[in-house]
């Protein structure tokens, strides 16, 4: 009997730990169960334009703690994949691809967008599972996703760091953290790194508010503070512009309109883009403190994935294989307590895991006398 072929690949944003799930899925999926293996170069790409290695247990050896993916990523969209003029849908194209590869199953390791190009394939019928990777934490019916626990102590240790500049300085050092539309990775890394103030999406900030948790530490003797803030976060009047704009967007009814509604929301983005450099401006004139920006951007992405990142990727993937030998597809393997769980990928995609307002971890700043801007 000919053995299970299976294709894998990375997309989306890379973040610590794909290559360890790509190591817990293969060697699972070789060693234990005797499976092929071929990798896709860099995510959908891959596979439309039909770019795959064979990978055995010599090219899995090594990279257990190896930062980014051996396999490459990128961000395309299998039903709007660009081309010369403009872009196509290439669900079909991929289904052939699949299918002259003689694959049985596909695993898709990425976040949301991946989460619907996923469901994309199933839908066109192929057997795939997805692997839930993004150092925001916002992947919907998985307790957390790889890559979030390194970048949450990446974002920590910086926001440890600048403390004391802060302090030598007498200084609000504003900090901000990637995330996306979501506050996770800035309040656990806010949390652990004892920010005075930490802004996120789901908590739209008045800078009033901002400005007394800072004048309320000068008076008692702090004149310094450490302020975390989510790439998303936004005082209340542009979080109000912004989901108008997403409203637009989402209600348009016709794709004259949702072009023009796309170009306003892009438009609104771009205003909004360098908010962190004016709430610093507007912090230094509300608490006469001087102000500086730390982007912590891509470094929060890169290097070698965390011992717990390592264990989760590892067991994800073997749970992965585990589902392919089982012939369990159309799912995500989701993350629950100590286990794996298969969840319907209907269930995932289209979906975003925010911060509830009363989330523990939110109480829990606001317990220690954080300040969260409302
Ligand atoms: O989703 C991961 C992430 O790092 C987000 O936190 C951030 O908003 C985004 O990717 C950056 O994307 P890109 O790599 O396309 O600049």
């Amino acid at each position: 009997m000919a053995s299970t072929r299976v294709g894998i690949l990375t997309a989306g944003g890379d973040s610590p730990g794909l290559n360890a799930a790509i190591r817990g899925f293969g060697k699972t999926a070789i060693g234990h169960y005797g499976m092929e293996l071929v990798g896709y170069r860099d995510g959908v790409t891959g596979l439309v334009l039909d770019r795959f290695e064979e990978l055995d247990g010599r090219k899995l050896s090594g990279i257990l703690t190896v930062g980014g993916t051996i396999l490459g990523t990128s961000r395309d969209k299998v039903h709007k994949f660009p081309t010369e003029d403009g872009s196509a849908d290439m669900v079909s194209r991929v289904v052939e691809n699949y299918e002259r590869a003689g694959l049985d199953a596909l695993i898709m390791l990425g976040g949301g967008g991946t989460a619907k190009n996923a469901m994309r394939l199933v839908d066109a019928g192929l057997n795939v599972i997805h692997l839930p990777k993004t150092i925001d934490n916002d992947i919907a019916m998985t307790d957390t996703s790889f890559g979030f626990a390194t970048a949450m102590e990446i974002a920590t240790e910086a926001i440890d760091r600048v403390h004391s500049t802060a302090h030598s300085h007498h200084r609000i050092i504003l900090t901000e953290v990637m995330g996306h539309r979501a506050g996770w990775l800035t309040l656990g890394a806010g949390i652990a790194g004892g920010a005075d103030v930490i802004l996120i999406p789901e908590i739209p900030y008045t800078v009033e508010r901002v400005a007394e948790t800072i004048r309320e530490r000068t008076r008692r003797g702090s004149s310094f503070s450490v302020v975390a803030v989510a790439e998303g976060a936004r005082d209340v009047a542009d979080t109000a512009d912004h989901e108008a704009a997403r409203l637009l967007v989402k209600s348009a009814r016709t794709p004259e309109a949702e072009r023009a509604a796309r170009a306003h929301l892009r438009h609104v983005e771009d205003t909004q883009r360098e908010h962190t450099f004016r709430l610093a401006r507007e912090l230094e004139s509300a608490t006469g403190l001087e102000a500086r920006v730390t982007i912590l951007g891509y470094v929060q992405r890169g290097g070698s994935p965390s011992a717990a990142d390592r264990v989760l990727a590892t067991r994800l993937g073997a749970a992965a294989a585990d589902l392919v030998k089982a012939k369990e597809f159309g799912v995500m393997v989701a993350a629950r307590g100590d286990g794996a769980e298969p969840v319907p990928l209907r269930e995932v995609a289209g979906k975003v895991k925010l911060v509830p307002p009363d989330h523990d971890w939110v109480l829990a700043a606001r317990k220690v006398g954080t300040g969260l801007g409302d």
